[in-house]
């Protein structure tokens, strides 16, 4: 019999968690504190956007192995419970604020059956998992906990929950890996590498693959700068290092830097956690990454003005994309949408357009326009910002466009335009870290 599960916050990771698990023939309980949540997702209509994921959560609920519900005493039956909620940072400080995860746990612990698991998959500071364990021994001395970070990324979470490229388990005893290789047992017989790991340094794996990342992008976006300074072009300077394979070419796209629910706010965290644990100078580096980051936001509005004027008041700006990267609707700490919101402040009129998340633009920054089509958005822009590298964006005729602003000068924030093609077609067009020649 495959152990019955259940999943305490259905968000994206949730969400998609819940829906896969269940395409993998388990009985899944998904279980939120926000009914409208639950009764949309419950009615198929899910509250984000990922690819993919609606189709397989229609089709699951269908089966009866798939519900979600409000109620946690549903959550009795289950054998495995997965915390899945999230850990913004908090308000004025870096640190991640755990009172979803201590929340989700407490209100799930009247109803945890002897033996039963509890398995937290959200991203926290290295130690929660042992604070939690030590909270469990005394409130539910029956049932074990183990950690079980998730790499899935936002616009591919399906594909990725269902082919992760890894399974890493934090556990303190071989009872709670086999419950573990019970759950996984369909991708462990896809070949998925498994690593067995204790409860500290499977929080730590996660914080850290995410602090490599952004560095990663930090780099190349610091390069950026050096080649705007020194007349070359980063695009060619990415390619040439990422074919050496140890530095790989992914995570080499220079442009406007990283954003999202996870990167920004992870290695805030992160750098806030090592402090307490007098390590601060250990990831003291990361102060650099995320200035790196912001300046790139910075240089786009100095473009801006060295495009138009010091003094943007009544310039028609058109910004194409607001979400923090393609196939998503999130528009946590993006970088276009954050864009966009200065250039504002500013005295710009800015429009935004975006094919998935001008609802949740919208909702952030009410102040701002926003256009249904491309075609309404660049209706008489001074200057059109190419922001988020969705794919109808890189298809668009720049000829066709050319005859709708008024004038055409372009910058692109994340390096993916033909630039010949544009410039060919009349357009004045700037990449970040890269000549204009
Ligand atoms: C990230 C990690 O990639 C996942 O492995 C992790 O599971 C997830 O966070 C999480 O912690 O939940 P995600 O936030 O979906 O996933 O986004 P990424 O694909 O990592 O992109 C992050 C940002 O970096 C985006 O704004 C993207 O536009 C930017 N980026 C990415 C670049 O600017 N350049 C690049 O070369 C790559």
């Amino acid at each position: 019999m495959k152990p019955v599960l259940s999943v305490i916050g259905t968000g994206y990771l949730g969400t998609t968690f819940a829906a896969c698990m269940s395409s993998l023939g388990f009985t899944v309980i998904g279980i939120d504190t926000d009914a409208e949540k639950v009764r949309r997702i419950s009615a198929g209509d899910l509250p984000f956007y990922e690819p993919g994921l609606q189709e397989i959560v229609i089709t699951e609920i269908a089966t009866g192995r798939l519900i979600f519900t409000t109620d946690f005493s549903l959550g009795k039956d289950a054998d495995v419970h997965f915390i899945c909620v999230g850990t913004p940072q908090k308000e004025g400080e870096f640190a991640a604020d755990l009172t979803y995860v201590y929340g989700a746990v407490a209100q799930i612990v009247p109803f945890l059956k002897s033996g039963s698991l509890v398995v937290g998959k959200s991203t926290v500071p290295v130690g929660t998992a042992q604070a939690l364990r030590a909270q469990l021994a005394v409130s539910a001395p029956h049932v074990d906990i183990a950690w079980n970070p998730e790499f899935t990324r936002e616009g591919f979470a399906v594909e990725d929950s269902l082919r992760p490229d890894r399974i890493v388990v934090g556990v303190t005893n071989d009872r709670a890996e086999e419950i573990l290789r019970e759950v996984y047992a369909p991708l462990l017989e896809i070949g998925t590498p498994w690593i067995r790991a204790d409860l500290p340094t499977s929080e730590l794996v996660k914080v850290a693959a995410n602090s490599f990342l952004a560095t990663k992008i930090s780099f190349i976006n610091a390069m950026a700068e050096v080649c705007e300074a020194a007349g070359a072009d980063v695009t060619v300077l990415a390619k040439s290092i990422g074919y050496d394979a140890r530095i790989g070419n992914k995570f080499l796209q220079a442009g406007i830097g990283f954003g999202g629910g996870c990167l920004p706010k992870d290695i805030r965290a992160f750098m806030a956690r090592a402090e307490e644990l007098g390590a601060k100078q250990a990831v003291e580096f990361l102060r650099e990454i995320d200035a790196i980051n912001l300046r790139a936001r910075q240089r786009v509005i100095d473009v801006v003005r060295e495009m138009l004027s010091e003094d943007l008041a009544q310039f028609k700006i058109a910004v194409l994309g607001a979400a923090f990267k393609p196939e998503s609707d999130d528009v946590r700490d993006s970088p276009s949408l954050d864009i966009a919101a200065q250039l504002h402040a500013a005295g710009a009129l800015v429009t935004v357009h975006d094919p998935k998340a001008i609802a949740n633009a919208k909702r952030r920054f009410p102040a701002l326009q926003f256009a249904d089509s491309v075609t309404e958005c660049v209706a008489d822009a001074d200057l059109v910002l190419h922001l988020t590298e969705w794919r109808e964006y890189r298809e668009l005729n720049p000829a066709d466009l050319a005859a709708l602003v008024n004038s055409p000068r372009i910058i692109d924030g994340r390096n993916v335009l033909d630039r010949d093609k544009w410039k060919s077609a009349g357009w004045k067009f700037h990449a970040l870290g890269r000549t204009d020649s």
